[in-house]
């Protein structure tokens, strides 16, 4: 912490993506930001970190967050209004991070899935165990002439050190995000290990924050002295530029 006053980082800042395409910004309906006045905090630190767009991606899932595309869309103007009214320099667009459960193909099927420029859709699954219908759903939103992102390939232990499980999601259509925060131990050491041996096989298209929290956006912070991680950023290349679009 204190060598953050003494040397300048290795990283400028994270300008290098300008576009943040995964992020729980929207106020009170998922566990990211929990009011407008938060939702209007998290933006300000995410243009600090050196983001322009952000495309704010609220948790969709069959229980515990009820979202739909209309209600994302409403807060999504409640905080496009109050960002106009400051005159922010901020783009904000609205889709969504799907979690591929029980109630996911309904979704696919009614053809009204939220998505990033591209018809590009974020997907995430469990923590502990891959869903039965994974290969399904992603067949089913290819038919539907949508491409699967899935968020934060790096966390799903369960996957850890099977690259021949990861080139074949690659395989099937997948475009992979990995979180900022994994690389600097956020999540603990084997998400870490796991995503460095991600990004340096050279299968990670998107860098992204998933930003909930104060506390996450000072960490993003902090690893801008992280001497390994620029070396690492520096010498690969990401596709959030393509994200600049209107989705
Ligand atoms: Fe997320």
């Amino acid at each position: 912490m204190l060598n953050i006053f003494k040397r300048k980082p290795k990283l400028p800042d994270y300008s290098f993506l300008g576009v943040d395409l995964h992020s729980h910004l929207l106020p009170g309906i998922d566990d990211g930001a929990r009011s407008l006045g938060h939702s209007l905090a998290l933006i300000e630190m995410l243009q600090n970190l050196g983001f322009h767009t952000l495309i704010t991606t609220p948790h969709v899932m069959a229980e515990m967050f009820v979202n739909n595309p209309e209600i994302i869309q409403h807060k999504h103007s409640e905080v496009l209004a109050a960002l106009q009214e400051k005159e922010a320099d901020v783009k904000l667009h609205a889709a969504a991070e799907y979690l591929m459960d029980e109630g996911f193909g309904d979704k696919i099927e009614s053809g009204k899935l939220l998505t990033l420029p591209g018809k590009r859709v974020l997907v995430e699954m469990s923590f502990f165990a891959a869903p039965p219908m994974l290969e399904d759903f992603l067949f089913r939103l290819q038919t539907k002439g949508y491409h699967p992102v899935l968020a934060h390939p790096e966390r799903y232990l369960f996957l850890k050190g099977d690259m021949k499980k990861y080139h074949e999601l690659k395989d099937r259509g997948c475009e992979f995000q990995l979180n900022l925060l994994s690389l600097g131990g956020y999540y603990g050491k084997p998400t870490r290990e796991s995503g460095y041996q991600l990004l340096e096989a050279g299968m990670i298209d998107f860098l992204a924050t998933d930003l909930h929290h104060e506390g996450q956006a000072e960490r993003l912070q902090e690893m801008r002295w992280d001497r390994h991680l620029a070396k690492v950023l520096g010498k690969l290349e990401f596709k959030n530029g393509e994200l600049e679009a209107s989705p």
